[in-house]
């Protein structure tokens, strides 16, 4: 969506995948969907160095709102468990410099049974504008798969309308997928700045894995939609939670980078180990995750349990990218196993090299030439993460 926002993939918290629709304030304050949720949440983004690290959106997902309408037929937030209102959020959170998203559905209800948009899309989106929210999430429970290829376009027409600045998350296609039609990417990729493609994410390593299957086997029809202020959503980071090993932490945080998608953390701030923050504040990964170019990487090679992904970034030297390389180990053999391949294998032809770095582990392997070989040991359901920065042919020269 063409409307300036999301020109690198939207990073942030988003509530779902740990909070769920926990709505018992009574036994369990803490961990409810409230507003001292999202208070907590926003002053931990900021304090804890996520919000300088580049994690700018603090997102409500499901369960927020009453039960019912208002008499003015508008959406409103549970009066017990949000008092102060959604707009109260929006404020305090942006005086914090941070931004704030929201959850809405475009059938007749929330996937939770909450009140859906649909018969109501003009004003959802008008009143989402007059509380200053700055992301939608737009779910597509209980509403026809074929209707969405309407209907997304029409409420994005509403919040267009409203005059502010909304990112668009639409779960269009994912439905239809699930549905068994084939989504009209061009039309998707027009009208939201994200999309869902595949099911939901949980809290296991099998659940992460098999996210990043589908985006491989299907690359060559999702990479070509991804682009700067248009992604592919594979879901939330659920880095820090109960499932994930420190070293499938890694790999999640590895392959969301290089597939260029969003980074929407969904993890309680107030416990999360100082290990899997590193990992989520991980600048230099960060860094090829918002590269410039908004290029998605690609599945190059996969066999017996070992992949390769690589994603083409800055800076571009000549008629050669610089890229971003993930050793991704599948195997559970106990043991690390190592992978050797020439620069030249990788695609890289760059004949003044690349200046490469293993971003986990903070280490130089030098200036890299095509005929050079990277070998690197790759843990068990692990990756190893190499950035390697095209070198300009005059400054290092070595003639070609
Ligand atoms: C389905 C979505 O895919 C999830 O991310 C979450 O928003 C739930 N619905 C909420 O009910």
């Amino acid at each position: 969506l063409d409307n300036g926002l999301a020109l690198t993939p939207p990073m942030g918290w988003l509530a779902w995948e740990r909070f769920r629709c926990n709505t018992d304030c009574i036994n369990d304050p803490k961990n409810c969907i409230s507003e001292n949720l999202f208070f907590e949440m926003a002053d931990r983004l900021v304090a804890d160095g996520y919000l300088a690290a580049g994690y700018e959106y603090i997102n409500i997902d499901d369960c927020w709102s009453s039960r019912t309408r208002g008499d003015d037929g508008r959406l409103r937030a549970d009066p017990e468990r949000f008092p102060s209102g959604i707009k109260a959020i929006a404020d305090y959170v942006h005086s914090k410099g941070l931004k704030l998203g929201i959850y809405g559905d475009y059938g007749n209800y929330t996937c939770a049974g909450y009140p859906g948009s649909l018969g109501h899309l003009q004003t959802d989106a008008q009143t989402f504008a007059e509380w200053n929210v700055d992301f939608v999430k737009f779910d597509g429970c209980y509403a026809h798969p074929k209707d969405m290829d309407k209907g997304y376009p029409e409420f994005g027409f509403h919040l267009n309308q409203t005059g502010r600045q909304m990112v668009y998350s639409c779960s269009w296609p994912v439905y239809q997928i699930f549905s068994g039609m084939t989504p009209d990417y061009a039309s998707i990729a027009k009208h939201c700045n994200l999309w869902r493609n595949y099911d939901d994410i949980q809290d296991s390593w099998a659940s992460v894995t098999t996210i990043i299957d589908y985006y491989g086997d299907n690359q060559d029809v999702l990479i070509p939609l991804a682009g700067p202020g248009h992604w592919n959503d594979p879901d939330m980071l659920i880095i820090g939670n109960f499932g994930l090993s420190y070293e499938q932490s890694k790999a999640q945080m590895a392959l969301w980078v290089v597939m260029a998608s969003p980074l929407l953390s969904s993890v309680d701030l107030r416990t999360i180990g100082p290990e899997y923050r590193a990992i989520l504040q991980n600048r230099a990964a960060i860094a090829i995750s918002q590269d410039p170019l908004g290029i998605q990487g690609k599945r190059i090679f996969k066999d017996k349990g070992i992949e390769i992904w690589a994603r083409p970034i800055t800076p571009v030297v000549g008629e050669y990218y610089s890229y971003a390389i993930v050793f991704f180990n599948r195997r559970v053999d106990g043991t690390p196993s190592q992978v050797s391949v020439t620069i030249h294998e990788l695609g890289m032809l760059n004949a003044a090299g690349y200046r490469t770095e293993d971003v986990f582990a903070g280490q130089s392997y030098g200036v890299l030439y095509p005929a050079d070989r990277l070998k690197v040991d790759v843990n068990p359901s692990g990756v190893v993460l190499v950035r390697c920065s095209a070198v300009p042919a005059r400054a290092f020269g070595r003639p070609p």
